[in-house]
């Protein structure tokens, strides 16, 4: 019936109408939607819009529901729109912090809690998941995605995409995802956001392709292209990316939406005028313009000239009504308009109590000298930093339906899992910086940090006062929420400067400092890994971030999070990842010497900081014992590769048992090694657990120059272990 019915009301349709199906506008502002009052309610009720992105509340979309199905001609329901990336009103860890729990079902159910809230207040479809693989933390969309690893990042796309949709998008709390941003955003030159993109072919189908590939078999509804250019073309605009990859290769169903504005920009990219680009997008394969509103003003044109069919439009026209009709707004386009399930199902106790254990498993240890931490519940603490009381600020980027009045702050939190056996003072210590930028320029969505105007010696002396009354000292510093994500990008990846002087002054009392650490990407930590005991990545971990944090810092959970972004120790390094290639001069040290006429630096180590895959508990983890089935595999066997893992310290823990696989010898160059399983195990004190992997021929496949997906006969490596270092070694050879 689906077929049948969009055909026949696409008979009915205008080329006008048709055209409005196409047109995505935003509702002007995210927190008032002041949809009616604007000339959207007008062309909305002429038929010039097919979905509306960024309203918030049940009322709101109902009232610019109405128009469409009231006033507009064929009453064709809006889809909207929202970014909820990272949670709704709850709020989970950013994205890249959410994949440092390596926890899929964790994953798909933040997903799932998101798409629940925000169905029951309007919302159908979300700009989500974003999977750009990146490996450059220059970049400040780092921070929404999952980091550097393509095995890594397309099992969460896969577990995103099924806990928004949920394999049925006829219940009224999934909604539509859309993989973003389609594609190779994450690889911009030099880190600047929106800058060029080049590589090569195989590069993409190997390294940085698989997540969307990922998305697309998971089902998703819709794909948006991103603002880079692709071999020379705009994605958007590009016909190569949105037809011969994602529909004939991957074959993809669904719609493609362009990023805001995308196609306007590509008159900027130097491809014509609006006219010119908006009949190059539609004719690449793109079906919904996000703002632009090319299509909708320039296609009857092109198609006069004969620049674009009426089959193209038809078949653009048709796939967005199929997504309507996938979520039941043609049977009811109030299916989402629930102001009961609005009440009662956002930012819920139960939602929040998930949203904090999530946060809590997405926290990373860098160090603990001499287990500082955990702390005890005695004691008088002295909470210092920007970042310390700054509720606001907690949810981290893109978080645009969040109340972030209603976040939990480091301070609030503290002082509720501390207890009341606890002595807990505060003190700002210093601005983010010394000079307003990031205040001033990285805003967004109501997160501003507010200055302190008081001389920074004033603020560093208020901040000692209280350190030296305390038994330990917990620095709360970094960024600021937005200091990351979208246009943040930095060439400086330090901890800002005024926040690094307050750190030393605080050394200097000579207590003990733990760094609670706040970022949406990794930063260069060498002086603070030189001189601080412990360090406790934080992220941004959503809105009970302050109580997962106090959590992790008192014991009453172990940390488990591990990296999936490689923390560098030099901008310079940059791009730095685990998975690189080794060159025809490798180092032949490994003390990090500087070797002449070898690939390396003179003045750097090639090593990062902190590898992919690191991350500290409270309780150790041995490895022992590692044991493969078989020293042969054929094209369709399989080897198990086990290894114990035995819990040898104080606490009980998880640990992220990662297997890497080398390819010796390829017919091109293959990474030094490359993670293609994990496993999460939580482990009493003093227990002990035998962990298999199953490995097939699928596990060693890759792009080859013809970008064929072949493995090759021959030898492989096998590692296991806690991070991307992992030293346990067999091998096996594959072969014909
Ligand atoms: O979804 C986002 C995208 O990631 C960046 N540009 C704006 C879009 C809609 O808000």
């Amino acid at each position: 019936p689906k077929t049948e019915f969009v055909a026949e009301l696409l008979s009915k349709m205008t080329l006008d109408e048709k055209l409005g199906q196409l047109n995505l506008p935003t509702s002007g502002d995210i927190t008032t939607g002041q949809a009616n009052s604007s000339d959207v309610a007008k062309k909305i009720e002429e038929g010039k819009v097919g979905g509306l992105f960024n309203i918030k509340s049940v009322q709101k979309i109902r009232e610019v529901q109405r128009i469409a199905v009231e006033k507009s001609r064929l009453k064709i329901p809006l889809i909207f729109g929202m970014d909820v990336i990272h949670g709704y009103e709850t709020t989970f860890p950013i994205p890249l912090g959410l994949s440092c729990t390596w926890d899929m079902k964790l994953i798909e159910r933040s997903a799932q809690i998101a798409a629940q809230e925000a169905s029951a207040d309007g919302i159908n479809w979300t700009f989500s998941p974003m999977v750009d693989v990146s490996r450059d933390p220059r970049w400040g969309r780092i921070s929404e995605g999952s980091g550097e690893d393509p095995y890594l990042g397309s099992q969460i796309a896969k577990a995103m995409v099924n806990g928004y949709q949920q394999h049925d998008l006829s219940k009224n709390n999934t909604i539509l995802a859309c993989v973003k941003h389609f594609a190779l955003y994450g690889a911009p030159e030099a880190g600047r956001d929106y800058n060029t993109v080049d590589m090569s072919r195989i590069r993409m189908y190997n390294d940085y392709f698989p997540p969307y590939k990922a998305a697309v078999d998971a089902g998703v509804g819709s794909v948006m292209a991103s603002f880079n250019e692709v071999e020379g073309v705009p994605a958007t605009g590009n016909k190569w990316l949105m037809t011969d990859v994602l529909r004939k290769q991957w074959g993809f169903k669904g719609f493609v939406v362009t990023d805001f504005t995308g196609i306007p920009e590509m008159i900027d990219h130097g491809m014509g005028d609006l006219q010119t680009v908006s009949a190059l997008s539609l004719n690449a394969g793109v079906e919904m313009d996000m703002v632009g509103e090319g299509f909708l003003n320039t296609l009857k044109k092109s198609l006069d000239e004969k620049k674009v069919t009426i089959e193209q439009i038809n078949n653009a026209v048709t796939l967005i009504l199929n997504a309507k009709y996938d979520l039941g707004l043609f049977q009811d386009p109030y299916k989402y308009c629930d102001e009961k399930r609005s009440k009662t199902e956002i930012f819920t106790a139960s939602s929040r109590d998930e949203a904090r254990k999530t946060a809590a498993q997405s926290l990373v240890l860098l160090k603990n000298e001499n287990q500082l931490l955990p702390l005890k519940k005695t004691g008088t603490i002295a909470l210092i930093g920007p970042l310390a009381d700054a509720k606001n600020n907690m949810s981290g980027t893109w978080s645009v339906a969040t109340n972030g009045e209603k976040c939990i702050s480091l301070l609030a939190g503290i002082k509720e899992v501390a207890g009341k056996s606890t002595k807990v003072l505060y003190a700002k210590g210093s601005n983010l910086d010394y000079d307003e930028t990031f205040e001033t320029n990285a805003t967004m969505f109501g997160k501003t940090l507010h200055r302190d105007n008081r001389p920074k010696e004033e603020l560093i002396a208020e901040a000692l006062n209280i350190a030296n009354q305390a038994d330990v000292i917990v620095a709360a510093l970094g960024e600021s929420a937005e200091m990351s994500g979208e246009c943040s990008s930095r060439t400086n990846l330090e901890i800002p400067q005024a926040q690094k002087d307050l750190l030393n002054a605080l050394l200097k009392t000579g207590k003990p400092v733990v760094l609670v650490l706040f970022d949406g990407r990794p930063l260069i930590l060498n002086d603070e890994n030189a001189t601080v005991p412990s360090i406790l990545n934080v992220w941004f971990a959503g809105s009970e971030a302050g109580y997962a944090i106090a959590d992790v810092l008192f014991g009453d959970v172990n940390p488990s999070g591990k990296l999936t972004t490689t923390f560098p120790r030099s901008v310079g390094q940059l791009p730095i990842y685990y998975a690189h290639k080794n060159t025809g001069r490798p180092l032949l040290n490994t003390e990090g010497k500087f070797e002449k006429f070898r690939s390396n630096y003179l003045d750097e180590r090639n090593e990062p900081l902190f590898p992919f895959g690191y991350g500290l508990s409270y309780t150790k983890f041995n490895y022992s014992n590692m044991k493969i089935s078989s020293d042969k595999m054929n094209s369709v066997g399989k080897v198990n590769v086990s290894v114990d893992i035995a819990n040898t310290g104080n606490y009980d823990g998880k640990e992220t048992v990662q297997l890497y696989i080398k390819d010796v010898v390829g017919s091109v160059t293959r990474p030094v090694r490359e993670l293609k399983g994990f496993q999460k195990i939580a482990l009493k004190k003093g227990e002990k657990q035998t962990v298999t992997f199953e490995i097939s021929t699928e596990d060693l496949k890759f792009y080859n120059s013809d970008l064929q997906f072949v493995a090759e006969p021959g030898q492989f490596e096998v590692f296991i272990g806690g991070n991307s270092n992992a030293d346990n070694k067999v091998s096996f050879n594959l072969i014909n």
